[in-house]
């Protein structure tokens, strides 16, 4: 392992490359933090054995050709859409993720949005600093209820789980959608209810996005799905931005269709759909799920334990799922 190349794409928060130099290996690392351009990333990674990349690089044939000494790509992510898994793997490339130590930091930015969008905080704010607030109006600014209002969840894996079980502390039930139902026991223990898709979209106060992006939930929300939702109802957005069609967002909020949106990813990111851009009933971040200084390290410190033991000739810690 020792004299392995490892390239990193971007400066990466502490523990940053430091213990890949300390386990003997060679970082060469982009060290501006900006996205690399295509031809960029391939001069980076031509002759490493490891990739250290984040969900911004596009990590398919392309690069892959580039390396062909590689024998892993470790995405500082859980989220894996950016990386070809399937073509890697069948050239002997493992691909890993980090799972785990960003969900609870993840769970927190969902109900920070939910709340926020519920109750106009965005509006509240920019009132506030624009110097035209004239004072408390019994008219101002009403937002929607939040306690006791039903949760619904769209994919019910790590994040999905931890949004659920801060929902007590706000008395709402929850009900939940995944791919694969819970059992019975894990569903008492979450204290959560199975619906089908369509049946959550129709019945929820808020819907929060928890579904991976795949061929298959692309655009899961869509003009029909949205067209289902209460007028009243917020949907919240953590997961991917390709989850939702944004055109039939903003024309859903036109219409007044729902209430709300809170969107911390984007369809085609970091561009914001035009319409959004313009609206006072959503509230935009910048992907800032696992944005915690804590989140953040532990993501680049398992990141780097998965480099180390492929590199070491051993099964990494955390393989992206499939
Ligand atoms: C992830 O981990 O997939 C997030 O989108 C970025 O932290």
């Amino acid at each position: 392992m020792t004299g392995s190349t490892v390239a990193v794409t971007r400066p990466l928060p502490d523990p940053g490359v430091a213990p890949l130099e300390a386990a003997g290996l060679r970082v060469v690392a982009n060290r501006e933090d900006r996205v690399l351009a295509p031809d960029e990333l391939i001069a980076l990674v031509a002759g490493a054995d490891a990739l250290v990349c984040t969900i911004s690089d596009r990590i398919d044939a392309t690069v892959l050709d580039a390396a062909p000494g590689l024998r892993i790509v470790a995405n500082v992510a859980v989220g894996f859409d950016n990386v070809d898994v399937a073509l890697a793997r069948s050239r002997g490339v493992e691909v890993t993720t980090t799972p785990d130590v960003l969900t609870e930091a993840t769970a927190d930015l969902t109900w920070t949005l939910l709340l926020a969008a519920a109750r106009r905080l965005g509006e509240g704010e920019r009132l506030v600093r624009s110097g035209r607030w004239e004072g408390w109006a019994p008219t101002q600014l009403l937002g929607q209820p939040v306690w006791g209002r039903r949760l619904g969840i769209v994919g019910l894996g790590a994040i999905g789980r931890a949004v659920a079980r801060r929902a007590c502390a706000f008395g709402m039930p929850v009900a939940y959608c995944n791919r694969r139902r819970l059992a019975p026991e894990l569903e008492a223990e979450l204290g959560v209810t199975h619906l089908a898709l369509d049946d959550l979209f129709a019945t929820s106060d808020v819907v929060s996005l928890h579904a991976p992006l795949t061929a298959a939930s692309h655009h899961l929300v869509d003009a029909r799905r949205l067209s289902l939702m209460k007028p009243t109802a917020v949907l919240v957005n953590t997961a991917r931005g390709p989850l939702v069609d944004e055109d039939a967002l903003a024309r859903a909020l036109d219409d007044r269709r729902i209430f709300a949106a809170g969107l911390d990813v984007f369809e085609h990111e970091p561009s914001v759909h035009p319409a959004l851009l313009g609206r006072d009933d959503v509230v935009l971040a910048p992907h800032l799920g696992s944005a915690t200084v804590a989140a953040r390290s532990a993501m680049v410190e398992l990141c780097i334990d998965n480099v180390v033991e492929v590199l070491a000739g051993r099964p990494a810690r955390t393989p992206a799922p499939g």
